[in-house]
């Protein structure tokens, strides 16, 4: 049973927040969804919810073939979607504009370095296209598996976007991750090709992709015959004749035509690793036509799109939000797309501001993450811009505490953009959780209230819905959802332990608990397993402690999160070593060289912040790590829990440091 008390959220003012912010009626007054659409929306969810989705998805999705069953629900909770249409995503993102909008702007692309590339709707197809016959032309069939390790250039979403086009399954692993990392993605997914490129520019230095990629290949990924290299930083490579092809000579061959590969509405996008609380990261399956509705919904409802915005969300493909708020959903929706290459502080703080001013972002979703690291670098920065184009901010993937939700909407919204915090997951697909931007009363540090229907609920130990305003309880999704995940990618099991056993399969457990206020209103307080919030990127516990026992020094450890002003949370090691315990200079010489250890193994967002040397770990009786006192330790809180049965009391003090 998990004790919802022990929840501190990040940031424990989030309990007191009072404040409350209504749309501003200039932007409530053209807003695609007004008060009476919600009602509307909300009560036709609730009267019939497969209606309500079927009535979406034949007036947003252009299909091949339609459906005529809306949800089959016989392999529960193995749900399908529109299961006997027939569609094509990428068509769905392109050919569709054509006619109206084929010389509309795309894409916008800002590389660290500062140059600028523009694609239109009908140069972004060509571009498709032309890669998508490339991969076929290298045999790619519908239904391969692509692994896509690229910087943020507009290529990684050509990439994506050619892979739907004929079927293929990607997998974007993020730039940041190691080649140990990429090599077990590629193998859990089978993988037949991979795109990457020769590297990418970030903080001023260059990430050497190839070099990482040739490193992951030599040590296994037996499956993968070709090797898409895009030439980005122009450093040199290492080409294999037999494997590795330039994506400049694949393409230049190919022709800006290629028919769509017409696919069943359940025939997996794409897949996307992501880390739980036990066991290796699970590849999230997603669906194609639930996922599209899910995203291009979304799109338009939370983000308030129209055809004269200019979109900037700052994510990595890497990640979910990439997917669904950049190569997919804002497509789909027919908008202008801001993709930026590089850091948010370099050459300076005001790279963000710069890049919204330079090519007049009107709606802007980032991280708090990245809200608080700028925030430190004080107002004057974002003081020197013109933000007046800004209309609506959001933010997206840890809770924002309310001083930095604050800042948010004075400092950057002047006070005049409503923000969309918004709550979702890999495993949703699409936002879940949000403020309407043109309906809903705002509160710092709340992602107000589940979106149309969506059956959001907080639940205790018995399944019944918690009611009484402030009660703690998991969140959870009662019904089932266009955009949803389908399974973990070979292993269905997983699936239904990981997200359905707890309830005997009848609500989707996110993962997370949370609480509701008198009015309604959801506020997140963090996961209820062993997963990490770092700078809004999920990472298990388990992977980094076995990465840390894989260092011939170490025979154990035990990771926990501590608050960390910027990042949200950080990783904070408990480690008992092999032989005596370090102590001074030793110890430091260690700390680094674990520090580097975990980033070759994991990735530098898996770097702990801290590394704690003990002679054993705090353990109950039946040897379970007592992972709440290590992180009421780490936090340097009280210790509340019973300790009495504490082999070795005095460790405590040992672990405080
Ligand atoms: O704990 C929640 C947190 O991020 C988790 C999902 O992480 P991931 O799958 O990497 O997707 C992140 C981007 C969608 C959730 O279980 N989270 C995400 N958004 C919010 C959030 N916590 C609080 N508020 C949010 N708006």
């Amino acid at each position: 049973m998990y004790d919802f008390r022990m929840s501190t959220p990040v940031v424990e003012s989030v309990l007191t927040e009072q404040r409350s912010f209504p749309p501003a009626p200039a932007f409530a007054a053209t807003a695609r969804v007004r008060p009476d659409d919600l009602a509307v929306l909300h009560a036709e969810a609730a009267a019939d919810p497969q209606a309500f989705w079927a009535g979406l998805a034949r007036a947003e999705i252009a299909w091949r073939k339609p459906f005529t069953e809306v949800l089959d629900e016989s392999r529960a909770p193995n749900y399908r979607w529109f299961a006997d249409g027939e569609l094509n995503v990428s068509w769905n993102c392109l050919d569709v504009h054509l006619a109206d909008r084929g010389d509309k702007t795309a894409i916008v692309f800002e590389g660290e370095p500062g140059d600028v590339r523009t694609l239109s709707y009908r140069e972004l197809h060509a571009e498709v296209c032309r890669f998508a016959n490339a991969l076929k032309a290298r045999g790619v069939e519908r239904g391969d598996r692509v692994v896509i390790y690229m910087p943020m250039v507009p290529e990684a979403v050509v990439a994506m976007q050619a892979c739907a086009r004929i079927g293929a399954i990607h997998s974007v692993v993020f730039g940041g991750f190691s080649a140990i990392s990429l090599k077990e993605r590629i193998e859990d997914a089978g993988a037949r090709c991979l795109v990457t490129a020769d590297g990418g520019r970030r903080g001023g230095q260059v990430i050497e992709l190839k070099a990482a990629a040739d490193k992951a290949l030599a040590e296994g990924c037996a499956s993968i015959d070709t090797v898409f290299v895009l030439r980005r930083t122009g450093e040199p490579v290492n080409m294999r004749q037999d494997r590795d092809v330039w994506w400049h000579d694949a393409v230049a061959v190919q022709g800006a035509h290629c028919d769509p590969e017409w696919v069943d509405a359940e025939h997996p996008l794409f897949l996307l690793y992501t880390s739980g609380s036990t066991g290796r990261p699970k590849g999230i399956q997603h669906s194609s036509a639930g996922y599209l509705l899910g995203a291009k919904l979304s799109s338009r409802w939370v983000f308030d799109l129209r055809d004269d915005d200019v979109f900037f969300c700052t994510a990595d493909v890497g990640w979910v939000t990439g997917h669904s708020y950049v190569a997919y959903g804002p497509l789909a929706a027919g908008a202008t797309i801001v993709m930026y290459e590089g850091a948010p502080t370099y050459p300076d703080g005001g790279r963000f501001w710069q890049l919204c001013v330079r090519h007049g972002v009107t709606i802007f979703y980032t991280a708090p993450t990245a809200i608080r690291a700028l925030m430190k670098l004080g107002e004057e920065i974002p003081a020197r811009y013109d933000l007046s184009k800004l209309r609506l901010l959001g933010s997206v993937g840890e809770p924002i505490n309310p001083e930095a939700w604050m800042w948010y909407h004075r400092v950057i919204g002047r006070e005049r953009c409503p923000i969309v915090d918004t709550w979702w997951q890999t495993e949703t697909g699409a936002i879940m959780i949000s403020p309407l931007p043109g309906v809903t009363a705002t509160k710092p540090g709340s992602c107000t209230r589940p979106l149309p229907g969506i059956f959001a609920d907080i639940v205790d130990d018995e399944g019944h819905s918690v009611n009484t305003p402030d009660a703690g309880g998991y969140l959870v999704i009662r019904k089932p959802w266009p955009s949803m995940l389908r399974t973990i990618w070979g292993d269905n099991a997983r699936y239904l332990s990981t997200y359905w056993d707890k309830f005997r399969h009848r609500y989707y457990v996110a993962g997370d608990s949370a609480h509701r206020d008198q009015d309604g209103y959801f506020w997140i307080m963090g996961r209820i397993d062993d997963v990490l919030n770092v700078a809004g990127h999920r990472l298990g516990t388990m992977e980094i402690e076995s990465a840390l026992v894989a260092h011939p020094r170490i025979a154990e450890a035990a990771v926990v999160g501590r608050q960390h002003e910027i990042k949200g949370e950080s990783v904070f090691a408990y480690v008992v070593c092999r032989g005596a315990r370090p102590v001074g200079e030793e110890a430091a010489a260690l700390t680094k060289e674990l520090r580097d250890w975990v980033t070759e193994q994991l990735g530098a967002i898996a770097k702990p912040e801290d590394i704690r040397y003990a002679d054993n770990l705090p353990k109950t009786r039946s040897g379970k790590i007592m992972r709440r006192l290590l992180r009421a330790v780490a936090r340097g809180e009280p210790i509340t829990q019973d300790i009495s049965t504490l082999e070795n009391p005095a460790i405590i003090d040992q672990l405080r440091g």
